[in-house]
């Protein structure tokens, strides 16, 4: 349960969830410039892989996994799949939280994969504050939350987990009505999911 807890999917995420995080590697403001891109909570590495392929000369990205065995997976992912084979010497694997990378680099892009759902309030704000205080101004945070899940946990959970997954809703929502530019359905995934793009002011 702790691992679901701290892992938070049922299956990763497919093609068309990890192709909308990925848009701030593909799009950016000045075609000519490079990004310092940061991914939290890479499991598998579907989200990486798309990041991988967006990724242009002089972009470097760090992943960053709590769990062991997904830093495990990942290390052998980097080293034997084609897609990371032209970036590979410019992806760090960091088997940490997040938010004990420390503050002493900055990203243009932050792609997050962290559960928020099965955190608690205190604990999203902590990680989104530690987001915005390593994101350049004017760069992006990316991350999804699954469509229909407080209806579902309504039905299925004990009273206190729903609770606690209304209150770090409410957290999140309070991020993404400060920052959000867009949001974006994606129903091509299972379960359905919606993505959230914040921007930290210039
Ligand atoms: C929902 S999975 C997402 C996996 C993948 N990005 C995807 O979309 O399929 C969340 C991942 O975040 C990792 N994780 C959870 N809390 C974390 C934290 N505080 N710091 C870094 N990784 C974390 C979990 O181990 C898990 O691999």
């Amino acid at each position: 349960m702790q691992t679901f807890r701290t892992t938070g999917a049922i299956i990763p995420s497919g093609a068309a969830l990890a192709s909308e995080l990925a848009r701030y590697v593909a799009q950016r403001n000045d075609p000519a410039s490079s990004l310092s891109i940061l991914e939290a909570g890479p499991g598998t590495g579907p989200v990486s892989r798309a990041i991988a392929a967006r990724m242009r000369p002089g972009d470097a990205v760090d992943l960053v996994e709590a769990n062991p065995v997904f830093v495990e997976h990942l290390t052998r992912l980097v080293k034997s799949d084609p897609v990371f084979q032209p970036i590979a010497d410019r992806v760090t694997i960091h088997p940490t939280l997040v938010t004990e990378l420390g503050t002493d680099r900055q990203f243009d892009v932050i792609i997050s994969g962290l559960p928020f759902a099965n955190f608690t309030a205190d604990e999203v704000r902590t990680i989104m504050e530690y987001y915005f205080s390593v994101l350049r101004p004017g760069g992006y945070v990316s991350f999804f939350s699954y469509l229909y899940l407080k209806q579902v946990t309504a039905v299925v959970s004990p009273l206190d987990d729903y609770l606690r997954r209304v209150r770090s809703g409410w957290e999140v929502r309070e991020w993404v009505n400060r920052y959000a530019v867009d949001q974006v359905h994606v129903y091509r995934n299972i379960p359905p999911a919606c993505v959230f793009h914040l921007r930290k002011p210039l």
